[in-house]
């Protein structure tokens, strides 16, 4: 096939043997956040590329050097969404929902795009959730985010797997002068730091600390710490979150050289991250941004909120084995139908089956068949049991239900006593796809 028929590079299809376990995942996801009270909300996938240089950040990796930025027709310049908090903050600001103090608790999913070099866990189109809060300044809500995003993770089983790193970056006035103590610090030692921190010593200093170059990670050893910069309402907020974690039990390591790669943080900021999964091991990130409605030109407003990346959890959950059995079942009936009146009959009672159980997953054979042919995309299909309708059952007024799975040998139904039985016999199987 041609290169250009082919899907762009870092840009993945979810083929169909893949999608029930995304389903399970976005099932898991939307019912912790509906048992904290959180509404979905839904952005388009395309802004206004200002909109990211204002909030992110002209000096970013993201800004700089991975946003995908064209011209539409008018000429206005747009640009595919790298993140989800931009958008939000622009959403609620534009339709008046963060007025007067007003508190939103948002959460949203969908595809980002950022033009990174790709590789296992790193894509160039990958799916975020999101979670963004309004008008709630206190350390309480920080912790309730990471409360929530530690329920999850008990939920899909990876708990144990993954580690909370936490860290506070003050307001900005303290970010102010600990960056001043940081530049100091650093030119010192300017012709020893590798070359992208040389670089971001001038335009964005902080960024530095996250280097990953040995000899600057040694300088940085005796570096100022931010922490000894921090003023007096960041370093309770900070305590205040803490407390929290500490009594509900959410174990996390202090990390002081967490800055995050967008600028709009402020305080609270944090990551969960893993080593199963190799270089990209960060599975979700996020921190308060209290200045950025400001910022873009809104009324003070605080935020804070989280992404979490959903290719790195799954395949976290495929690395860690913890794919449920059950998702690779995607039918619960087969209806094998021989003959013509068989198969005109079998579309009459399939759809009053379906009438009877909407959840039931029923497949109808399609295109007729050989009895054997038949029975082989019956156990093909992932099916509990077939419903077999023949010539002779019609006559009878019956059908067949041949268990697929097991030894257990097969029945014969009064066609009547059909869905009512059927009924009876998944009522009780839990189906993780209600
Ligand atoms: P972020 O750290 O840039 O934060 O991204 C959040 C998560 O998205 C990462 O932890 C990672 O799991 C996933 N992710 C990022 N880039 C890629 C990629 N190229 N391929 C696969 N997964 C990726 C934000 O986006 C902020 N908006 C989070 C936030 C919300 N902060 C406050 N509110």
């Amino acid at each position: 096939m041609s290169k250009t028929l082919q899907a762009i590079r870092g840009m993945n299809d979810v083929l169909p043997e893949q999608s029930p376990l995304w389903r399970y995942f976005e099932h898991k996801v939307a019912g912790v956040l509906d048992s904290y009270g959180y509404q979905q909300i839904r952005m388009p996938v395309v802004e206004f590329t200002e909109l990211f240089r204002r909030s992110i950040g002209e000096v970013t990796d993201i800004v700089e050097k991975e946003m995908y930025t064209f011209d539409d027709r008018n000429g206005d310049s747009l640009t595919l969404r790298p993140e989800g908090t931009a958008s939000c903050v622009r959403a609620v600001m534009e339709h008046g929902l963060i007025n007067n103090g007003l508190v939103q608790k948002l959460w949203y999913t969908g595809p980002m795009f950022r033009h990174e070099r790709p590789q296992k866990g790193r894509y160039r189109q990958f799916h975020q959730v999101g979670v963004e809060v309004f008008n709630l300044p206190g350390p309480d809500i920080d912790a309730e985010l990471i409360l929530m995003t530690w329920r999850l993770w008990h939920a899909l089983g990876i708990a144990d797997s993954v580690t909370l790193e936490l860290n506070s970056l003050g307001t900005s006035e303290s970010r102010a002068a600990y960056r001043a103590a940081l530049v100091d610090y650093l030119s010192g030692h300017f012709e020893q730091l590798d070359e992208d921190s040389q670089r971001r010593l001038s335009s964005n200093p902080l960024r530095v600390l996250d280097s990953k170059d040995a000899t600057t990670q040694a300088i940085l050893v005796a570096a100022p710490r931010l922490e000894d910069y921090l003023d007096e309402d960041s370093r309770s907020h900070f305590a205040g979150v803490r407390a929290r974690l500490d009594a509900a039990g959410v174990p996390y390591v202090l990390n002081n050289r967490l800055v995050r790669g967008l600028d709009y943080y402020s305080k609270t900021v944090f990551e969960w991250t893993t080593d199963k999964l190799g270089a990209q091991g960060t599975v979700c990130g996020g921190g308060r941004y209290d200045a950025l409605v400001e910022q873009m030109g809104g009324k003070p407003t605080t935020g804070v909120g989280f992404a979490m990346g959903v290719e790195r959890l799954l395949l976290m959950l495929e690395t860690l084995e913890k794919v449920p059995a059950e998702l690779q079942q995607q039918v619960d009936v087969y209806f094998c139908a021989f003959g013509e009146k068989a198969e005109l009959a079998a579309v009459h009672w399939a759809e009053r089956i379906r009438d009877a159980i909407p959840s039931l997953r029923l497949q109808v054979n399609a295109g007729g068949g050989s009895f054997k042919s038949q029975f082989k995309k019956a156990d093909r299909s992932t099916a509990a049991y077939a419903l077999i309708l023949g010539e002779d059952e019609l006559n009878n007024h019956s059908i067949g239900l041949k268990p697929l799975r097991n030894d257990t040998e097969q029945q014969t139904l009064a066609l009547d006593d059909l869905t009512g039985y059927l009924d009876a016999l998944f009522a009780t199987a839990t189906r993780s796809h209600a």
